[in-house]
């Protein structure tokens, strides 16, 4: 399992592998249009997707925050600069996390760039990415972990570095990334859950009556498609899905992701029985 870059609420990590499972035995391009901390793209590239898929040829991942993508940007092209900057900022929060948290946050939050948001990520409260939805402030609390050391973020990133070199990365609203996959091509969406991921993210815009639109469209052309969405929570009583349009998709798959990070946000302290989730994986073939 490729060890994450990011700190993210949500990451699919864990269930990369099982993803990566139901893939169809072969592809050309894989696309990943809501990046995210892109865990699964990572472990596909460490799969070895040459390997096991033999006509894959690229990976092609996109989400609509800048900031974010550029982290893969500089990953991939300069990651010694990433490297660098983390080693002397962490090594200063460690002497006075409130103090340089703050510093970290407002220099954020004033110019939005790559450097301070990766901090952020490993800084903030649990990988909640959460931006005020008046005015885009990210206003996510300081977490009370310790950030990894600078010399294992330097080992993560120089192997995401290497993994990354098959990709290619675009800032871009899912509707435009959607346009281009065609046939013989996969698609794994992961959109924010629509039941409780609204405010986290910056994704107040998202709409999945327009996700079923491109679906639809990269299936008339050929291409395969996965979507991850909620499926059942409080182990298996309660429905937390919405319904995608008939004739869509033509597998539902029941992945159980454990408990999830957000209930365990809400219900901070308090003991939680029976809070599985289980998230859907919808395939288009
Ligand atoms: C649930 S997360 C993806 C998590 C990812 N699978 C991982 O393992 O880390 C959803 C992502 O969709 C992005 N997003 C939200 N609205 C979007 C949009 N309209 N177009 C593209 N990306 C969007 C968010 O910025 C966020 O990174």
């Amino acid at each position: 399992m490729v060890p994450a870059l990011l700190k993210w609420i949500g990451n699919k990590q864990r269930f990369a592998e099982t993803i990566i499972s139901y893939m169809p035995e072969t592809f050309n391009n894989y696309y990943e249009p809501f990046l995210g901390s892109g865990a699964v793209l990572a472990e596909l590239l460490h799969m070895d997707a040459t390997r096991l898929f033999p006509h894959f040829q690229h990976a092609y991942g996109s989400d609509i925050l800048p900031f974010l993508i550029d982290i893969f940007e500089i990953t991939k092209e300069k990651p010694d600069t990433l490297v660098r900057y983390y080693q002397k900022e962490i090594t200063e929060y460690y002497q006075n996390p409130e103090n340089k948290y703050t510093e970290i946050q407002a220099r954020f939050n004033q110019k939005h760039n790559a450097y301070d948001f990766c901090l952020l990520s490993r800084t903030c409260y649990s990988g909640v990415i959460r931006f005020r939805k008046a005015d885009g402030y990210m206003s996510t609390p300081r977490g009370p972990h310790k950030p990894i050391q600078p010399e294992t973020f330097e080992k993560r990133i120089e192997q995401w570095h290497d993994l990354l070199q098959k990709a290619t990365f675009s800032c871009q609203n899912f509707v435009e990334a959607m346009n281009y996959p065609q046939q013989g091509d996969v698609v794994y969406c992961d959109p924010p859950y629509t039941h409780s991921q609204s405010i986290i993210y910056g994704a107040q815009g998202f709409e999945i009556e327009t996700l079923w639109i491109k679906i639809a469209e990269c299936k008339n052309r050929g291409a395969k498609v996965i979507l991850s969405i909620n499926g059942m929570k409080d182990s298996k009583k309660t429905d937390i899905s919405i319904t995608p349009p008939e004739g869509l998709f033509e597998r539902k798959l029941l992945v159980n992701c454990g408990t999830s990070m957000i209930d365990r946000l809400q219900n901070n302290g308090k003991e939680m029985k029976n809070k599985n989730v289980d998230d859907q994986l919808l395939l288009t073939w």
